[in-house]
C-alpha cells in the first residue's frame, strides 16, 4: 500500500474547486489519511520545490504556492503516486488532456490547480514537510459496513 502528498494550491481553493477536486479521488477508490487547510510558508515552500530552485519560474512558484491557503492532504492506495498524477494531467495546462484535472479545470501555467507527488521518495519528504505523524489517521475503509 502506497501513500502520496497531494495538495490543492491556492488557485484551487480561491475558485472553490475543494470538493470537486476531493471527490475525484474518492470516486477512485483512494483512502483519505489526513487533509487540512493551511499557508505555505516560504522555508515549507523552498523544500516543496527544492528541485527546481535556479530555475527562471522558480520566484514566481514559491510567490504563488505561499499566497494563500493550500488544501494539504495524503492519500492511501495501491500505486496512488503514478494513478494521481494521471487523474491531476500533464504539467502544462496546453497539454493536460480533457478528463484530467487539470484538462478541465486549468487555463494559465502555473495556475494548475493541484500537486501530486512524482515518486515514493518525493511523497515521503513532501508528507513529512507538511505533516506531523500524528496527524495521520488510522482507520479501515470497508464502504460495505457504512451503506
Ligand atoms: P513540476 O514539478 O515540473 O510539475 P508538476 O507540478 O506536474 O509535478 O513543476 C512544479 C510546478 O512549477 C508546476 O506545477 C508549475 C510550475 N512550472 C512552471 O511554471 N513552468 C514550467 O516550465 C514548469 C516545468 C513548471
Ligand atoms: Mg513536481
Amino acid at each position: 500500500m502506497e501513500r502520496t502528498y497531494l495538495m490543492i494550491k491556492p488557485d484551487g481553493v480561491q475558485r472553490g474547486l475543494i470538493g470537486r477536486i476531493v471527490a475525484r479521488f474518492e470516486d477512485k477508490g483512494f483512502k483519505l489519511v489526513a487533509a487540512k487547510l493551511i499557508t505555505v510558508t516560504e522555508e515549507q515552500a523552498k523544500i516543496h520545490y527544492a528541485e527546481h530552485e535556479g530555475k527562471d519560474f522558480f520566484p514566481e512558484l514559491i510567490s504563488f504556492i505561499t499566497s494563500g491557503p493550500v488544501f494539504s492532504m495524503i492519500w492511501e492506495g495501491d500505486d496512488v503516486i503514478a494513478l494521481s498524477r494521471l487523474l491531476i494531467g500533464k504539467t502544462k495546462v496546453g497539454e493536460a488532456l480533457p478528463g484530467t484535472i487539470r484538462g478541465d479545470f486549468a487555463s494559465h501555467t502555473p495556475l494548475n490547480l493541484i500537486h501530486g507527488s512524482d515518486s515514493s521518495e518525493s511523497a515521503a519528504k513532501e508528507i513529512a514537510n507538511f505533516f506531523a505523524p500524528e496527524e495521520l489517521n488510522k482507520y479501515n475503509k470497508d464502504i460495505a459496513a457504512w451503506i
